[in-house]
């Protein structure tokens, strides 16, 4: 059992120790093949697989012929002084030198490889050789380094220094039962390396239309596998971007066929539940919208005389706002903020909210600190929080002399610059317990006189344009109906 937990354990740390190396290996690559594509990569990868394997084999096969060609050439040579052998004992005993001639001329002129064929006798004296001048020389048989020695005593040797031969055969002549002497013949490589070249010539076109195909198959395996990761991919695009609209394609019927199906299932999915939570996110900002509105319509209604007065200046707000570009999300924001822009009233006193007569400094001071009560009120809730500034600096003037904090120009946050043009003018054209309503002739008049004093010059431009066009401040008293 600890034998195989360690066996285990040694296979474990191999595949680890092979894991890292691939990575450092894969790390190691130039940084254009780690950036390029998937698709290049798998066909990169597999000719490199490809082509090494087809190689190590190529060169695998190169040697096994070699080695084949070889071991023909040296039985063939050894067939050859096997013969010469067989034929010369009459003739060597009889010392029949012509005959013995003849069997090594048709041995040395049938064979091209054969660089000499000599018989010696028994003491290695040379008694006919392919080189004449050799007759009569002593032949060393035993040169050389044993490659093959057979049991009949046939001897095939490496010669250390080959000048023509690189293989020496040795056949024994025996007649009678008698060692009269040997066939020694001499083999070279011609006859090797043209056989070696015609079977290297073949293999590497073999090797070359395999490389081919291992393009062609490495292509097509990576379009095969790139298809639906590439549909894959850009579904979850589109499933980030929220735009799913299809179902993906699916191209086969193994694991990424299998991903792709449960892609498109968890994919109907979210869309479904984000179908539903659009629905509840908008049903919950309708609610939100219409709390909000009823909270303004409340705060409005403590004073008959400001009733309607966040919904009016709402109206008159979103005239300037859509003219001045403002997108549908800034001004549905816009809508709100007008909505709440008095909500710091809920905290100042009736006996100030609702007096009749004007107010004294101290009464003044107190519901000027409505600003700063509708800011700490909106500051509770932190999705209220994009509301404070408009609150807050709705009764800033342009030229800094306004309040909570005498903000001027562009410090004064857009939103606030507008509620404070149509906030004013509906005040300027609502009855006061403490005088009439301006017609709307003298509020824009006075509006335009207060362009550059209190408000924006361009806000004041848009919002004249715009009121001689709609004429929208004629509110209906009954601001329920609006909200
Ligand atoms: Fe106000």
């Amino acid at each position: 059992m600890a034998g195989q937990h360690t066996f285990a354990r040694r296979i474990d740390t191999c595949v680890r120790g092979f894991s890292r190396f691939v990575r450092s290996a894969l790390f190691l690559l130039p940084e254009k093949i780690r950036s390029a594509s998937l698709r290049f990569k798998i066909a990169f990868f597999t000719i490199i697989l490809l082509t090494g394997t087809s190689l190590i084999l190529c060169l695998m096969t190169i040697q096994i012929m070699n080695n084949y060609i070889l071991n023909e050439i040296i039985k063939r040579g050894e067939s050859v002084g096997k013969s010469i052998a067989a034929s010369a004992g009459y003739s060597l005993l009889s010392r029949d030198l012509l005959g013995l001639d003849t069997l090594v001329f048709k041995a040395k002129s049938s064979n091209s490889d054969m660089p000499y064929v000599a018989i010696v006798d028994a003491n290695t004296k040379v008694i006919v050789h392919s080189d004449t001048p050799m007759i009569g020389e002593t032949m060393h048989i035993t040169r050389g380094r044993l490659f093959r020695e057979s049991g009949d005593g046939t001897t095939v040797r490496e010669l250390p220094n080959p000048s023509d031969a690189v293989f020496e055969i040795s056949c024994p002549i025996v007649f009678m039962d008698k060692a009269l002497g040997n066939v020694v013949l001499g083999m070279n490589r011609s006859v090797l390396i043209e056989a070696q070249r015609k079977v290297a010539d073949r293999v590497l076109i073999i090797f070359a239309i395999i490389a081919l195909l291992g393009v062609f198959a490495s292509s097509l395996l990576a379009s095969f596998l790139i298809k639906p990761i590439r549909e894959l991919s850009a579904g979850v695009d589109e499933l980030k971007s929220g735009t799913t609209k299809k179902r993906l394609r699916i191209f086969s019927r193994d694991e990424l066929g299998n991903l792709t199906r449960n892609f498109n299932e968890m994919s109907a999915q979210i869309a479904d539940q984000r179908e539903k939570l659009g629905k509840y996110a908008h049903d919950l900002e309708d609610a939100y919208v219409s709390i909000v509105k009823v909270v303004a319509a409340a705060i409005d209604a403590r004073d008959s005389y400001t009733h309607g007065h966040s919904a009016r200046v709402a109206r008159l707000s979103l005239l300037i706002g859509k003219e001045i570009g403002l997108s549908r999300d800034e001004l549905a924001e816009l809508e709100i903020a007008c909505l709440f822009h008095d909500v710091g009233k809920i905290k100042t006193p009736d006996s100030i909210l609702l007096k009749p007569d004007k107010l004294s400094p101290a009464e003044y001071q107190e519901m000027m600190s409505h600003v700063e009560h509708g800011a700490s009120i909106l500051s509770r809730a932190p999705s209220l929080a994009k509301y404070i500034p408009s609150t807050r600096h709705h009764h800033e003037w342009h030229n800094g002399k306004g309040y909570p904090d005498g903000l001027a120009g562009d410090d004064i946050p857009l939103f606030a610059a507008i509620i404070a043009v149509g906030d004013t003018f509906d005040a300027m054209t609502s009855d006061r317990p403490y005088r009439k309503a301006l017609s709307e002739e003298e509020a824009l008049k006075e509006i335009t006189r207060m362009s550059g004093i209190q408000f924006r010059p361009d806000l004041v431009r848009v919002f004249i344009e715009q009121m001689e066009k709609h004429r929208v401040h004629k509110m209906p008293q009954s601001v329920l109906k609006l909200v």
